[in-house]
Order: structure tokens, then sequence, then C-alpha cells
């Protein structure tokens, strides 16, 4: 089974990365009545912008923790959506069913981006599109989280396997939804990730990200976690951007495919 993106606190992210759900919802270029699925919702960013614009909105997530808190968040703010348990590789909505598809780095997690991609094409519509992000695999905060990864896979003994699927790049995405019928087209987008300092951003990370909560939880009955969290601290004070505190841009894609 996969990680659980319900423990920890996914929303303190959530949170930082609102501003590129925003982004996705306005190049999607929603409009009232559109149906919109967002795949991988977690706590409901991007399905709640488009909620808000009158989409009819149903957000997918394997976490029901994360389901429940974008539900709370529906209800707070008199937003209509609905929010359904599921997976890229199996989306609980009928085919041809969403004029968009949304995903903000999300699907990106799924273990077989072909099964993903094909699921994400199932349930488009005709003339729908889907926009979804992917981070560029750069920069301080990949390199870190890059770090504790591999610090895991030693932990547990797993073999070095093949790079993970280039989420990011516009081949990569036009032979994965090329077969489907859909061009892609790809730009940049980047986003400042900031903290008091390097030290206490590593520090809220380990407390709250869901991969980083379970990385530690390892490492620490391993005895790595010192070891790996100096090593990782060391990387973000080496692309630390702001003397007085902590900034890493981070840089991402946004991929829109639509039927050609
Ligand atoms: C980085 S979070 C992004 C959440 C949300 N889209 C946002 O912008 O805050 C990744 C999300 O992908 C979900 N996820 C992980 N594996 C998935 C899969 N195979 N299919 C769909 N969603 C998945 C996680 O549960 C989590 O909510």
């Amino acid at each position: 089974m996969g990680l659980d993106w319900g423990i920890g606190r996914y929303e303190t992210t959530a949170e930082e990365l609102n501003p590129v759900a925003a982004v996705v919802v306005e190049r999607a270029g929603i409009t009232s009545g559109d149906r919109v699925v967002d795949v991988g919702c977690g706590t409901g960013n991007a399905a709640l912008l488009a909620a808000r614009l009158g989409a009819q909105t149903t957000g997918v997530d394997p976490a029901t923790r994360l389901l429940d808190v974008a539900r709370a968040r529906a209800a707070e703010t008199g937003v209509a959506a609905t929010f359904v348990q599921g997976d890229a590789a199996s989306i609980p909505v009928a085919t041809a069913s969403a004029d968009v598809v949304l995903s903000v780095f999300a699907v990106i997690f799924a273990p077989d981006p072909v099964g993903a991609a094909a699921e994400m094409a199932r349930v488009t519509a005709p003339r729908g599109r889907i926009v979804f992000t992917a981070w560029i695999p750069e920069g301080g905060i990949q390199d870190c989280v890059g770090i504790f990864q591999k610090a895991v896979a030693e932990a547990i003994g797993r073999p070095a396997g093949p790079p993970p699927f280039a989420w990011h790049e516009q081949k990569a995405l036009a032979s994965l939804f090329g077969p489907h019928g859909f061009s892609v087209e790809v730009e940049r987008g980047e986003i400042a990730i900031t903290a008091s300092s390097a030290r206490e951003y590593l520090e809220i990370q380990g407390r709250d990200h869901p991969m980083s909560v379970a990385g530690r939880a390892l490492l620490d009955s391993r005895g790595m976690a010192a070891v790996v969290g100096e090593r990782a601290l060391g990387v973000l004070e080496a692309a630390n951007e702001d003397p007085g505190a902590f900034r890493v841009t981070s840089r991402y894609v946004v991929a829109t495919a639509k039927r050609a």
C-alpha cells in the first residue's frame, strides 16, 4: 500500500501550495457550469476554487482524512463540491463526464503513470481538457526530498529502481497522452518556499508533511534521522536565497492536455 497522505498535517503544505492551485484553475479557463474533477484533491485547494467559479466539482483522493478536511472547508465557506475517495488509477466518475480534469502535484504520485493517464483521458469529455502540475526535479527543496528518499530506500534495503516518470517533460507527456488523442503543452511556473530559517522549514516538514512524517519515523527507528537531517539542512542552507530568513524558489510545470 502507498503512503497515507492523511498522516501528519498536510494542511500546512496545502496552504503553501494554494497559489499554484489558483494558477491551474486560471489556466484551465473554468466557467460556471463546467464539470470539473480534481484528481488527488487533498484538502480541496483546486476543487474549492473551481467550485467557487460555479463549476460542478468533484474532488477525488485516496486519503479519507484529507477528504474530510476538504468537506469541512467547503461547508465553512458555503461552497458546493463533492469529495469522494478514489485513485488516479480508478477515478470514480463516468466516462467522458468531465469538461476539466485537474491535478495539482497529485497524479505525479500515481505508481502507474500509463494507467493514470488512461483514466484521466477516459473521464475527459470529447472537448475537455486536463490541466496538472509537476515539480521540475531541481533546486534545494527537490534535492532535500531526494536525500530523504535515498536514505529511506537504503534503510529498507530497496534496490535503486528506474528514475520516476518525467511528468515535467513535454515529450514524456506527449507519449503518455498522445495514444488517447491528446496533444500536450507545457509552461513553467515557480513558487517561493519560505520559513524563518532552513532549520525551521525542516522541522515543520518533519512534523507535518506526510512523506516526511513517514520517512522520519523509519529513519528514527534505524538511528539515522539526525545524520540525514543534518545532510538535508546543509543542502537547504546552501540553496537559501534569503540571508535574513529562508526562501528557496521551486520550479514546476503546468501541463495542459487537449484532444488534438
Ligand atoms: C502533494 S499532495 C497535493 C494535494 C492537492 N492537490 C493540493 O494541491 O494541495 C498529493 C496528493 O495526491 C494524492 N495521491 C497520492 N497518490 C495518489 C494516486 N495514486 N491517485 C490519486 N491521488 C493520489 C495524495 O493523497 C495527496 O492528497
